[in-house]
Parts: structure tokens; sequence; C-alpha cells
């Protein structure tokens, strides 16, 4: 079966009441539209068309699919009419149509109706929801959708219909070719429905066959920002149930806010309120949390992030952080180092066993071995003017409440006094202390 799909994704999203196009509203850290994408692409569908305005198609080129612009928004049929004129045509082609707005949809949706629409012009999902609903409503004639009829075009009868439109259809493309070339707008919104199709069809003499689905969440569409909230809510609660059963413990899955593509390693356990974000990978008997926010963080095995944040960052096994401590912009910390409370670290590298813990701010420095850096030590990275770094060797001894003024090198061995500034290099096993720093004599 040679299957394309076209996915609307230019409505105006009014309901939103945003200056954002609807689809690119985030659920857990993606587009709406990534979520749909996603389940077409494992539903084995390879060719889409996404139906845009014009925002929308500034930004396709994220999604990696083909986008058409459709400059008016005159409704789901004008838009799927539009995706056509682009498409070369393929008689004995299936049309797949999905909604960009449908975050929780499964891919077994999208192979459910694609099956049952062999050998016909169309088949589509529908879904019994509690009423009132603002979906479609199924007309049924015997065991065949007859029509469907927008709510805001029912009568107060079909408004007892509780089957309703989920919005994916799976089309002959032909009979879809000629079913949109007679779509009307003489209906409430002025709009050209893609449901509408369905009476053209019946009428033509095809039988148009109804896909009921149990999963009622996946097929909701998001319209407004409290389906969006509903929606990251329910995303959120797979995405912990998921990590749950591959080994990791994640105490209150209300709390945390989890985003797709994460690893999470076994017996790993994360505390509540808790953010992992961005392709963030976490080995095995990790502990993360409370409180605290990882984006892009890569963890090895028992790393320990306690109340802080940690972004764009690495560290290593048996690496421990916090309370209250601040990880950003690309620092790497190897293996068994320390990091205490209110430390920031700033693109800096630190090699294994490196302790800073208490109260300190390290940007843009390279660290050794098993250095030590004092309470209280600043490296004063800015001039004003530039960024500059920060070398400190291995088995260093940085003394409390010291400032070291890059650009500057301290060499392995070495060691500052409390209070010390820093103002010059200091070569290795080298003593020094007050401010301006002074060698010690040797002892
Ligand atoms: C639509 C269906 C309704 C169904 C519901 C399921 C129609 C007329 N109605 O209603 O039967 O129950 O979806 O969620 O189809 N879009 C465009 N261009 C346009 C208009 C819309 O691309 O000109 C896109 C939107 O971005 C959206 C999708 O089509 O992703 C559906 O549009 P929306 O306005 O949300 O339709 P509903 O009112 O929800
Ligand atoms: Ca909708």
């Amino acid at each position: 079966m040679n299957v394309r799909a076209i996915v609307l994704a230019a409505g105006k999203g009014t309901r939103m009441k945003s200056g954002t196009a609807k689809v690119l509203h985030e659920v857990c850290g993606r587009p709406m539209l990534w979520y749909v994408l996603q389940a077409l692409r494992a539903a084995g569908i390879t060719e889409m068309i996404v139906v845009t305005n014009a925002e929308l198609q500034g930004r396709i080129g994220e999604f990696g699919v083909a986008g058409v612009l459709q400059e008016e928004q005159l409704g789901t049929g004008h838009a799927v009419r539009t995706a056509l004129d682009a498409m070369k045509p393929d008689e004995t082609g299936r049309v797949l149509v999905a909604c960009g707005d449908m975050p929780l949809v499964d891919a077994a949706i999208f192979s459910a109706v694609l099956s049952a629409s062999d050998g016909r012009a169309l088949a589509l999902v529908t879904a019994r929801v509690p009423l009132p609903s603002n979906f479609g409503r199924i007309v049924r004639r015997d065991d065949g959708v007859e029509r469907i009829v927008e709510a805001r075009d029912a009568t107060a009868a079909e408004l007892e219909i509780d089957e309703v439109n989920a919005g994916i259809y799976a089309f002959d493309e032909t009979a879809l070719r000629e079913a949109v070339g007679h779509l009307r707008n003489d209906n409430a919104q002025k709009e050209f429905y893609l449901t509408d199709t369905v009476a053209d069809l019946v009428r033509s003499g095809k039988r148009v066959i109804p896909v009921v689905t149990s999963d009622t969440v996946g097929v909701i569409g998001v319209n407004d920002r409290i389906e969006l909230a509903l929606a990251r809510q329910e995303l959120n609660r797979r995405l912990c149930a998921k990590h749950m059963l591959e080994g990791a413990t994640i105490v209150d899955p209300q709390s945390t806010s989890l985003e797709p593509e994460l690893k999470i390693g076994r017996d790993t356990v994360i505390y509540p309120n808790t953010s992992i974000a961005r392709l963030s990978e976490i080995g095995e008997r990790c502990a993360i949390g409370p409180n605290s926010r990882l984006s892009n963080a890569r963890l090895g095995d028992e790393v320990t992030v306690r109340e802080s944040s940690f972004f764009d960052s690495s560290a290593g096994d048996r690496t421990s952080i916090g309370p209250y401590a601040r990880i950003r912009d690309d620092s790497r910390l190897a293996q068994d180092v320390r990091i205490g409370n209110f430390v920031e670290v700033k693109n800096s590298k630190l090699a294994r066993g490196v302790k800073a813990s208490h109260l300190t701010y390290l940007g843009d420095a390279d660290i050794g071995e098993e250095t030590n850096i004092g309470a209280g030590t600043i490296t004063c990275n800015y001039d004003g003017k530039r960024k500059n770094k920060t070398v400190i060797g291995r088995d260093v001894m940085i003394g409390s409440n010291t400032s070291l003024i890059a650009p500057i090198t301290i060499g392995d061995g070495a060691l500052t006094g409390a209070g010390s500034v820093v103002t010059k290099d200091v070569p290795a096993g080298q003593r020094v202390a007050g401010n301006p720093a002074k060698p010690l004599p040797r002892k």
C-alpha cells in the first residue's frame, strides 16, 4: 500500500489566544506537531507533508518534513486541497490525514485506520466521549458513517450523539481528490470542512468505515491552554511510567517533569520536584533531586545531584553535586568530583577528585586531579572586556577566600593562603599568600 500523510497544522489556533502557532506550543519539551510526526513515523509512514501557516512554514525545517503554506485558513477541507495540489497524483495511493494538535496520538491508531481503509474510499477514527463535547458528531447509517456534523452546526438531537470524529482519516487518494473538489463553505464557520467529504462519498455510493477507538485520551485535540495542560499531565505520566518500568524509581511522578528521548539508568532514584530535559542521559544508581533541574545533562553512574541545576554539562561516576549548586555551559566534571553548596561552575573542566565544597565560582577554569578549592574561592575570569582562563594543576590547595585574577596558571602542588589575591602565575610547588599574593619562604 502506497501511503502518504497530510498533517493539518495551519489553523489559527484562535482558542489558544497566542502569538505562536498552535502546534508549536510545547508539551513536555516538544512542540505538539513533533509527537504527531513521531507517531506517523512509528506507523511506518515515511512520506508526509504538513499544511502550515506562515510562522510554521518558517520553522518546518526543524521537523525534517516538507511543508506547504496555506495562505488563508479557510478550513480543514481547504487545507487538504492545498496539500493535494502540492502532491504528485498517485491514482492508486492512500492518503492518511491527521491533525497536528494531537500530541497523545499513538501509532497503532494510524495503522488500524489504514488497514480498515483497504479497498475502501474512506475509513476514519471515531471515539465515544462524555458529553458535552466540541468534537464533530458521527451520524451513522447501519454500520457505516453517513455524515459528520460539526458541533457548531449540529441540532440539539445531533449534539446528543456521543460518538465523535477523532480527526484521523485514511482515504483512497482518487476518491479524496474528487470529494474535496465538491466542498462548499455554507456552514456556521464559513469554512471548507474536510468532514463534509463523508456525506459526499456516501452520496456517490461509497461506504465510509468507522474505526472506533477505546483510546479516547490518545485522540484528544488540544484547542486551548486548559487542554494543553491536560495533555502535558497525561504525557508526563506516560513518560514517568516508561522509566519506572525500565527500572528507575520516581518517588513522586506528579512533581517530576520528564521529556521524550531521555536515558535514565536502572536503580536511579528521582526525588520530588525535579525536571529532566533535552536529551539528558543519566547513568545507573544515581540520586537526582529533590528540587533539581537538569537539561542536556550527561551523568555517569552513582552521581548525586541534590537541589541543584545542571545544564549542558557532564559528570563522571560517583561525582556529587549540591545542595544548591549550579553547573552550566559545557562544564565537564570527571569522576569523584565533589561540588558543594553555593558553588557555580561555568564552562570549566574539573579532573578526577577535585573538591569545591562551599561558596565558590569557577568560570572558564581547568583544574587538575585531586585539587582542593577552598571556601569562597573566585576565578575572576572577566576583566571588563573578555573572559579569561584559569588553569590550576593537580594536587593544588587553593586557600579559603582566594581570588584568582585570570588569565592565570597555578602549577601542580602549589598552595595559596587564605584570603590571597593571586595576580601572577604560581610555579609548581610554590606557596603564595597576601594581596597581591607573594611567595612564602619554603618550609
Ligand atoms: C476538527 C474536525 C472535527 C473533529 C476535530 C478533532 C473539521 C471541520 N472538524 O475540528 O470534526 O472532531 O477536528 O480534533 O475538520 N487546520 C488547517 N487549516 C485550516 C483549518 C484547520 O490546517 O484552515 C488544522 C488545524 O491547525 C488543526 C486541524 O486542522 O491542526 C483541525 O482544525 P481545528 O480548527 O482544530 O478543528 P476542530 O474544530 O478541532
Ligand atoms: Ca482541533
